[in-house]
């Protein structure tokens, strides 16, 4: 029976209580699939600066390194907002992604059935949507150099830089490629070639992996017109790459699609498998929802764990290769939600809605 070394951070407010549920999946799918999770866990955020007084250990890095995968909660509350930019629990989560060297961050967005009506939008244009956001996530506008602030006696100055190396594009695109193969053999590579230097040699590289993978569509779209498209005609897309500017927003436009902020999975991850010695895992990763640390309803019981729920298939399908296993746990989510359970958040008014621990339990039983 292999090994599956996973270090949990549950970090601070809802974290802990969905990072608990996907826990639970994920036992459930080590007893069926024969994989053996062998858990570990530290504290980060708020939580690690009240014990420690920082928001991530060193030790904890090397706790991350030592594993197949990382799988966080969210971190913050007001408790902490006075502290210094630097010294608060999001400066550790930002850290803890740096010096993992996770170059890739990936939001796949995907409309259930069962809540095509609980988005902004029409639900005939939403229906069926199944995205992936991936965004280059060390490199771009928000680490070049350089960047800079300046109060002069003649005025105020700032410079900010894109700069990119062909290696860096490559990396990234080819784990785009390689995530289009398993899906619908679609790649839409986002940039704005016709004004910047950075996106023509984006496009150009992008052109060359693409030869690489003949079985594979790729596209290649504006940043702005891909952006009014994401809304329009969701359906368009299968799996969508850029620079990391471009993927903040573009990510955070197309969570629209999903009808809560509770839903949404992410990953980030490594090209490479993990440093363990006989490790199963076919690549690193760092497995968290897109949400937030929710104080407004954090120590009730009724945080909908499906983003936490997803990422622990994501989990199993990127560290681990297992996509059947992955699918499987999807599937569980989009009949549990078939089957009426809701929580809060998914709720209509006067709707009975669920805890956090009787949704899972109903989840677990059709898993
Ligand atoms: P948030 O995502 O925590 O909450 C926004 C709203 O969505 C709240 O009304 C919350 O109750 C609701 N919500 C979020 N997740 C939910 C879930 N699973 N089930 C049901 N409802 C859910 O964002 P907010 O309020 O802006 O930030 C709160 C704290 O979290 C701040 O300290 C912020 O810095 C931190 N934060 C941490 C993130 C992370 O750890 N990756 C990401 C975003 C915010
Ligand atoms: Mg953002």
């Amino acid at each position: 029976m292999s090994e599956v070394h996973v270090l949990l951070l549950p970090g601070d407010g809802i974290g802990p209580e969905v990072v608990a549920a996907a826990q639970r999946v994920l036992e459930l799918v080590g007893h069926r699939t024969g994989y053996r999770f062998v858990f570990s866990e530290d504290l980060v955020g708020g939580a690690a600066i009240d014990a420690y007084g920082t928001p991530l250990r060193d030790e904890t890095i090397e706790m991350a390194l030592r594993s197949d995968a990382v799988f966080l909660g969210a971190v913050g509350g007001p408790k902490w907002d006075h502290l210094p930019k630097a010294t608060r629990p999001e400066a550790g989560l930002l850290r803890l992604r740096k010096e993992l060297g996770l170059f890739a961050n990936l939001r796949p967005v995907r409309v259930f059935d069962p809540l095509a009506d609980a988005t902004p939008l029409k639900p005939e244009i939403v229906r069926g949507v199944d995205l992936i956001v991936v965004r280059e996530l060390t490199g771009g506008l928000y680490f070049g150099q350089p960047s800079e602030l300046r109060r002069e006696p003649t005025g105020r100055w700032a410079i900010d830089t894109l700069p990119y190396r062909e290696e860096e594009i490559a990396r990234i695109v080819d784990l785009a490629f390689q995530l289009a193969r398993a899906r619908r053999r679609k790649v839409t590579s986002v940039d704005k070639a016709n004004v910047l230097n950075t996106s023509a040699l984006w496009r150009e590289v992008a052109s060359e992996i693409g030869q690489r993978y003949p079985d594979v569509t790729l596209e290649h779209a504006l940043v702005d017109s891909c952006a009014m498209r994401l809304v329009a005609r969701p359906r368009d897309f299968d799996v969508l790459v850029m620079e990391n500017l471009f993927g903040d927003i573009l990510s955070d436009e197309a969570a629209v699609l999903a009808g809560s902020l509770g839903m949404l999975p992410s990953a980030s991850l490594h090209g490479q498998p993990p440093q363990r010695p006989g490790s199963p895992a076919v690549r690193f990763g760092l497995y968290e929802p897109v949400h937030g640390s929710a104080p407004d309803i954090a120590g009730k019981g009724i945080a909908n764990p499906i983003g936490a729920i997803l990422s622990a298939a994501l989990l199993v399908r990127w560290t681990l290769g297992n996509e059947r296993a992955a699918t499987a746990i999807e599937q569980a989510v989009e009949e549990t939600l078939a089957s009426g359970a809701r929580t809060a958040d998914l709720a209509r008014p006067g709707e009975p809605a669920m805890g956090t621990e009787a949704f899972t339990d109903r989840l677990l039983e059709r898993l």
